[in-house]
């Protein structure tokens, strides 16, 4: 087997993580201290996040924060799901992760931010919810592997009680929250159902479909 080959490291924000570009053949993969947090070769679900969330708000052209930018498979689903009218905005931590998106990484989503509805910003995915009132049809959630920090500890603000009330806010009414983890956390929807949200909880295939290995998306409705 092909060994992995670092191509690049990024601190994150609070000096406290590294997170890696890693490729092995035409496979790659992005690390957070070692963990993986994404893979090009299983991207079913982060796609279903974007279907799910944009298709529950029952209209095309909305305005959509998309956190984070990861391979871009989350984006380039909104691109495809959203019509002429839609806004699109990516919130990415890490600077490296838009420079490696618009570089080789791009290819495998087929270069999603080059889409003129798509506005990316190299900023932490808080303070974009804490600016906006009532501004968004669709927040999708993808930075960490579960409602806990795991890029950086501070992401968990974004799964508590003051976080979700924060995204409650930045919705427009009917607005959706939606959010992407590897596991099952039935607690994590009763404190989405604590901030006034209405839950679903979905299963879905990591390779799209309903076989195989599983993640979980909650779609929370203002
Ligand atoms: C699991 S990847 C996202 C995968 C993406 N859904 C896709 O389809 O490729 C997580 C991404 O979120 C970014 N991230 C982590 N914390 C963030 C934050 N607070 N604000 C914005 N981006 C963040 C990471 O740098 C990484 O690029």
């Amino acid at each position: 087997m092909l060994p992995w080959e670092l191509l690049d490291t990024a601190t994150t924000p609070d000096g406290e993580g590294a997170l890696t570009l890693n490729r092995r053949g035409d496979e790659y993969a992005i690390r957070i201290d070692g963990r993986e947090l994404m893979s090009s070769r299983l991207h079913g679900s982060e796609e279903s996040l974007a279907e799910l969330g944009c298709a529950a708000v029952g209209k095309s052209a909305c305005r959509v924060l998309v956190g984070g930018l990861g391979m871009g498979f989350t984006l380039a689903a909104c691109n495809q799901v959203l019509n002429d009218q839609a806004h699109i905005e990516v919130a990415e931590l890490l600077p490296a992760v838009v420079s490696w998106n618009h570089g080789e990484l791009g290819l495998l989503a087929g270069y999603p931010l080059n889409d003129p509805r798509v506005t990316v910003h190299a900023i932490d995915v808080r303070g974009m919810i804490e600016a906006a009132e009532g501004l968004y049809d669709v927040i999708l959630l993808d930075v960490d592997n579960g409602p806990e920090g795991l890029t950086q500890k501070s992401n968990s603000w974004l799964y508590r009680p003051k976080g979700l009330r924060r995204c409650h806010q930045a919705l427009t009414p009917h607005g959706v929250l939606a959010v992407w983890s590897v596991h099952p956390d039935d607690a994590f929807a009763v404190r989405l159902e604590a901030q006034g949200f209405e839950v679903s909880t979905h299963r879905v295939g990591a390779r799209g479909g309903r076989r195989g290995t599983q993640h979980t998306i909650w779609i929370a409705r203002r």
